[in-house]
């Protein structure tokens, strides 16, 4: 990963080829790169200049997920450009520091554009606070795009949706950590921030290292916590981030892996092994919170992420975790308004169509799937609401909202201590999840913002609406 947009702030999409595995070369996409896009480090109070190229032969987008900027800078479906086109946002950087995430959105093929490579992550730095933590890129700051993919026998990496594809979402066997598989990266001896994102279509991680050490999260989605909160595992669903800081003055050299979570939201092996489709009948006891949380002592073996090895101590940098956090926490206040959002696996369209009708939009929001030029919800800027988001059947999903952090207020019925999860733009949905937001950036009917799962093959298949902010 380069830092900074390349000479002249071009993201240039192009076809690229890449050996990720068996020495088969895999026809890839990416931003100025083979596979993926360069880190964009942006400053707070800067306006970025990119100008997007789509040398690819089908539409586009560069979506900032996570940024808040306005419909028209956002790069949602309706700001697809074509084949030879340019597109050049001027985007004005109002946000906190944090770590943000920039794709494709064409409504109906993001799913296979950012598998192939459209996809790569933000940086936004703050010059007016300063920084506790590790961050010197590179040194004691490493960005961690984490992708799940699937190969054939020769080693070219595939997408093709079948069944139960289509249903769970896109899941490989085998993981990327900044496209290459099970890297090891060499780390100073002390403290460390990782920046990671998950990336991937669909799958869920549950992160931890083999020797089980403690490690603290300083940031998730919209930028830093209040405090470090110490844990020994983290869950990140697809789209998710979270900067974590590990200490890694002992020398051990140690492996990140994540427990393997089955494709409906439960963690696979034992009882369940990996029947996902058990899903279809919503057993309750088994997909709640804590389901099988206990009985991974006898799960699968767990899927490997990447291997450290360190080095020796950092020249600079520091060593110990501030108690407190310079994060950003303007309070929302009381919601002046409820909507209610139920995502939906099935809709009409399924019952004209065939649920598995190949491509048509069977899923949908608030029982109907996505249209682009009909406007959901109008929203007030500058107003709070209280959003209330559910499924239709017993499955594992995730709500993201464009244009603005949120707070999480309760999942399950079950209050949620906000302050420990901090400012999300993309929260897990297992069962009643409720969330208060307030938009300041505004969003017209011609390039509104988009609510969806980002399940991506949910997405592509209509769990999406959208909305104007006035
Ligand atoms: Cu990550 Cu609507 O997107
Ligand atoms: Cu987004
Ligand atoms: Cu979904």
């Amino acid at each position: 990963m380069e830092i900074g947009p390349g000479a002249g702030n071009t993201l240039d999409a192009i076809r690229g080829t890449r050996e990720f595995t068996g020495g088969a070369t895999s026809e890839t996409w990416g931003y100025s790169q083979d596979y993926l896009g360069p880190l964009l480090r942006f400053r707070r109070g800067r306006t970025a200049n990119i100008s997007v190229m789509n040398r690819l032969d089908e539409p586009i987008t560069a979506h900032w997920h996570g940024m808040h900027v306005p419909g028209y800078l956002d790069g949602g479906p309706q700001l697809a450009f074509g084949p030879g086109e340019t597109w050049a946002p001027e985007l004005p950087v109002d946000h906190p520091a944090a770590t943000l995430f920039y794709h494709s959105h064409v409504h109906g093929r993001t799913g296979p554009q950012v598998y192939r490579g459209l996809a790569g992550m933000i940086v936004i730095d703050d010059p007016e606070i300063d920084d506790p933590l590790p961050h010197d890129y590179g040194v004691n700051d490493f960005p961690l795009i984490v992708q799940d993919r699937r190969f054939d026998r020769s080693g070219r990496m595939t997408y093709s949706l079948g069944m139960m594809d289509r249903m769970h979402g896109f899941q490989g066997d085998q993981i990327l950590v900044n496209g290459v598989i099970r890297p090891k990266l060499t780390v100073p001896a002390g403290l460390v921030r990782l920046r990671i994102l998950n990336a991937s279509n669909a799958r869920v991680y549950d992160f931890r290292f083999t020797d089980g050490r403690q490690f603290h999260q300083v940031a998730s989605d919209g930028g830093l916590l209040a405090r470090p909160l110490a844990m020994a595992s983290l869950q990140l669903d697809g789209a998710e981030r979270a900067e974590i800081v590990v200490e890694f003055s002992d020398r051990s050299p140690v492996s990140l892996v994540s427990r393997d979570i089955g494709m409906n939201g439960v963690m696979n092996g034992g009882m369940m092994g990996d029947r996902g489709g058990s899903m279809m009948m919503g057993d309750r006891g088994m997909m709640g919170d804590r389901g099988m949380m206990g009985m991974d002592g006898n799960s699968g073996a767990p899927l490997e992420i990447m291997s450290f090895d360190v080095g020796e101590a950092a020249p600079a940098g520091p060593t110990r975790l501030p108690t407190s956090l310079p994060s950003d926490a303007p309070a929302l206040g009381d919601p002046v308004r409820r909507r209610n959002f139920t995502l939906n696996m099935h809709t009409g369209g399924m019952m004209r169509g065939g649920m598995m009708g190949g491509g048509g939009q069977t899923m949908g929001i608030n029982g109907a799937p996505y249209v682009m030029d009909r406007i959901d919800e109008t929203v007030r800027a500058g107003e709070t609401e209280l959003w209330r988001i559910n499924a239709d059947m017993m499955m594992r999903h995730t709500f993201h909202v464009h244009g603005t952090s949120f707070r999480v207020v309760s999942q399950n019925g079950r209050p949620v201590d906000s302050a420990q999860i901090g400012w999300k733009n993309v929260v897990r949905v297992q069962g009643p999840t409720e969330i208060l937001l307030r938009f300041d950036k505004l969003a017209s009917e011609e390039t509104p913002f988009m609510y969806h799962c980002h399940i991506l093959e949910h997405e592509d298949a209509g769990m999406m609406g959208q909305f104007t902010v006035t």
